[in-house]
């Protein structure tokens, strides 16, 4: 493993017990520390199984993942992973264990033995990163579906973890909850923090560092967001939303370009000039 490496998956295969296909081959995919990946691709790519595999919630049936320096094919390895590597769900329900708010984000590092003075600190500082604070105190069942999102982060962030990674995790959220969580996601980014995420909404890869379209469980392409929206890439099967649109119509008719309207450097200067 190259130093600064959080995660090499290298010639990964796996295939769920049963199934006749496998769901990853030959797949092979560096995550840097402090790179934010997309994984993008159709429904049954294989986007979850390599994330999955980044948390060492499953073991490459062939090839190998090593997190950290840890090999998760070795016996052992799987806490020390997953106390680094923290993943948040497309569904908050099936993450959130405990009754309030505040006992939830405690549950992570509760597990891991920490002082009550430190888990106390950290239930703080997640609970101020997702804007619940004020929510401390509520029962969890009794959060719209946005807030247990940003509650299931809550808690991931409560392991303090190296790398997130990220399974459609706003797809539940409304256009203002989504834009919240990439806000969050954008100071932990730029405060360090390596993440992976996968996502069917182009406007979310936008301050990404890398691109990966997944096909067919292979690694099919692999880029910047700028290349992707100039590419072909653009067209797996990704949602195309009216902002992106009038970028490429704009890039297109040459208006993006001329001196009256110089180009932006990056998808992320272009935005701020927009909003
Ligand atoms: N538990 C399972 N048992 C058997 N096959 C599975 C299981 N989970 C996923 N698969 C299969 O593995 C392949 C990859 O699935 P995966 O969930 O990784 O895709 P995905 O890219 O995350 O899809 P989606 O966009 O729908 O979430 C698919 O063919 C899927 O049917
Ligand atoms: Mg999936």
């Amino acid at each position: 493993m190259r130093n600064g490496t959080v995660c090499s998956l290298r010639g990964v295969g796996y295939t769920y017990p049963g199934a006749l296909a496998p769901a990853l081959t030959e797949f092979t995919l560096d995550v840097s520390s402090g790179a934010w990946i997309a994984l993008l691709g159709s429904n049954g790519s294989g986007k979850s199984t390599c994330a999955r595999m980044l948390n060492a919630l499953l073991i490459p049936t062939q090839g190998s993942c090593v997190v950290l320096g840890y090999d998760t094919s070795h016996s052992g390895t799987a806490f020390e992973v997953r106390r680094r590597v923290a993943m948040v769900f497309q569904n908050p329900e099936n993450q959130i264990v405990a009754a309030t708010v505040e006992e939830d984000v405690a549950f992570g590092p509760e597990n891991l033995g920490l002082e009550s003075s430190e888990i106390q600190e950290r239930v703080e500082w997640a609970l101020g990163v997702t804007g619940l604070s004020e929510m401390r105190k509520r029962p969890s069942y009794a959060l719209s579906g946005g807030q247990k999102q940003r509650l299931a982060l809550a808690g991931a962030l409560a392991l303090r973890p190296l790398c997130l990674v990220l399974d459609e995790a706003t797809s539940m959220l409304d256009p203002q909850g989504r834009r919240d969580l990439m806000r969050v996601l954008r100071e932990l980014h730029a405060q360090g923090m390596t993440i992976v995420s996968i996502t069917h909404n182009l406007e979310e890869i936008l301050f990404c560092t890398e691109a990966c379209i997944l096909a067919e469980g292979r690694l099919a392409w692999k880029g910047t967001p700028m290349d992707l929206l100039e590419s072909s890439g653009g067209s797996h099967s990704l949602e195309v939303s009216p902002f992106l649109e009038l970028w490429r119509r704009l890039k297109r008719e040459h208006f993006l370009g001329a001196t009256i309207f110089p180009e932006p450097k990056s998808i992320a200067e272009a935005l701020c000039r927009f909003a």
